[in-house]
């Protein structure tokens, strides 16, 4: 067996597709193996978010470069958004690598590793070819990798909103959505081998637009509606999704699936109509406020996470304020914050009112802090309360397990492995940092 590690980058998506190059690549006898020190192929699926994201993938091809040295016939792949956005230019400022590959043409890693070997210098690859890449994906069949209790499940690619910071419609490419039946055919097949959550990925999920066998087209709703019809799928949620897409139906499908969990990422990025306008948003402040009231009218006891950029080009006092009412205002249960990083290619990077590093800092402390003590507060609301919770693995402790609430709060009790894919009511005693603790009351599914 040839050792294959694969080190995954950035979003839910990389991760699905990680899985997928393994089970790729194993029928070619490589096996995964845990480092790369010793690994006869090394992929590096990258993200190209952030410049920092970016950055890291050099440091970490900078190492890789002592251990190509030692290993002179070990492969060095980078795949994932990097890939796609640098193409070439990888190869010039990292000549350790053999293979670039974007997100979109993995499935074509074989025959490029067969080219690697038949000939000298790199080979790359770039194009779009999203539907046959699942064509080979689905032809690989049933994998040992979706065994887990939780599986994500990608049903649409590549983004057409085109904020104005953002790589992803350049990296990802148009939007794309599987037909149903392939996903549902999926979806059974993961629910078989032990899923009981299942999240539905893509870079805007909710515009998820599927064209059926019989030519009709499907929207998020009715596609999660199909899903929740499979027995062994307990728990389903999905990520990312834009406020523009929150469709009637969506909202509607909140209050009337129970599978579906009270839980919903919804990116807003800014509170101010201003800089909302700037990044192309598509969406007023007051339309993101009027959106949460309607989705807590279907379903009263859904939370909220999001995502913010701090220090967006033009930003004055006066709009960052306006996130911070904007938060206040929503009580998020969870969120991710950044400070704005201007990418090549992108709208908002040939900008000229910057935000002075120092003021993002600041500003990123202040939100940061603000969306903590929320986090915090939904955490203790939860003392005291049973919550459902789907138990994922065993803890570090003896006799301990983890699962999670319809939040995605961890939670830690002490139970037997057999309890390992069921969902049991916990009452919750207590919380420490960002994990909860509580007692098993009655066991819920099978
Ligand atoms: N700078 C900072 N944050 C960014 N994001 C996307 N592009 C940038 C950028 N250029 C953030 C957004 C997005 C999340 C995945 O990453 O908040 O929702
Ligand atoms: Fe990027 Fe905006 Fe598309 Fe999200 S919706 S992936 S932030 S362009």
């Amino acid at each position: 067996m040839k050792k294959l590690f694969i080190k995954t980058y950035g979003c839910q998506m990389n991760a699905y597709d990680s899985a997928r190059m393994a089970e790729l690549l194993a029928p070619l006898g490589y096996a995964p193996a845990a480092e790369a020190d010793g690994a006869d192929m090394v992929i590096l699926n990258t993200c190209h978010i952030r410049e920092k994201a970016t950055e890291k993938v050099y440091s970490e091809l900078g190492r890789l470069k002592a251990l190509k040295r030692a290993k002179p016939n070990m492969l060095v792949a980078v795949a994932g958004c990097t890939a796609q956005a640098e193409g070439a230019e990888i190869v010039t400022r990292a000549p350790v690598v053999d293979l670039v590959v974007g997100p979109q043409s993995y499935h074509r890693l074989p025959e490029m590793i067969a080219r690697a070997a038949r000939q000298a210098g790199h080979v790359l690859e770039g194009d779009f070819p999203a539907l046959e890449k699942f064509d080979v994906i689905e032809a690989l069949g049933p994998q040992q990798s979706d065994s887990g209790v939780s599986a994500f499940l990608t049903v649409q690619e590549g983004c057409d909103k085109f904020c104005t910071f953002c790589v992803v419609p350049y990296t990802r490419g148009p939007e794309h959505s599987r037909p149903p039946e392939r996903i549902i055919a999926e979806a059974r097949r993961l629910g078989a081998r032990g899923a009981r959550e299942i999240v539905l990925l893509g870079q805007n999920v909710n515009a998820y637009r599927g064209t059926a066998e019989d030519g009709k087209t499907w929207n998020l709703a009715r596609l999660l509606q199909a899903i929740a019809a499979i027995k062994d799928v307990s728990r389903i949620r999905y990520t990312t999704s834009h406020p523009r897409d929150m469709d009637d139906d969506l909202i509607a499908a909140h209050g009337a699936n129970p599978k579906l969990m009270p839980m919903l990422h919804l990116p807003v990025q800014s509170g101010s109509d201003t800089v909302l306008a700037a990044m192309n948003r598509q969406h007023t402040a007051e339309d993101y406020l009027a959106l949460i009231e309607r989705l807590r009218s279907s379903r009263p006891d859904i939370a909220f996470s999001s995502d913010f950029i701090v220090g967006f080009p033009g930003e004055s006092d006066a709009d960052f304020e306006a996130t911070l009412a904007l938060v206040r205002h929503v009580k998020f249960a969870q969120c991710f914050s950044f400070k704005y990083s201007p990418r090549p290619g992108t709208p908002a990077a040939a900008a000229k009112k910057l935000v002075a590093e120092s003021v993002k800092i600041e500003r990123l402390l202040a939100l940061q802090a603000l969306l903590l003590e929320q986090q915090d507060e939904a955490n203790r609301a939860a003392i005291g309360k049973t919550l459902a919770v789907l138990f994922e693995k065993p803890g570090r402790e003896k006799g301990q397990l983890v699962g999670r609430s319809p939040y995605l709060q961890p939670v830690h009790v002490a139970g037997g492995r057999d309890l390992i894919g069921r969902i049991a009511n916990v009452k919750i005693a207590k919380l420490t940092a960002n994990s909860l603790h509580g007692a098993l009351r009655e066991t819920l599914s099978a």
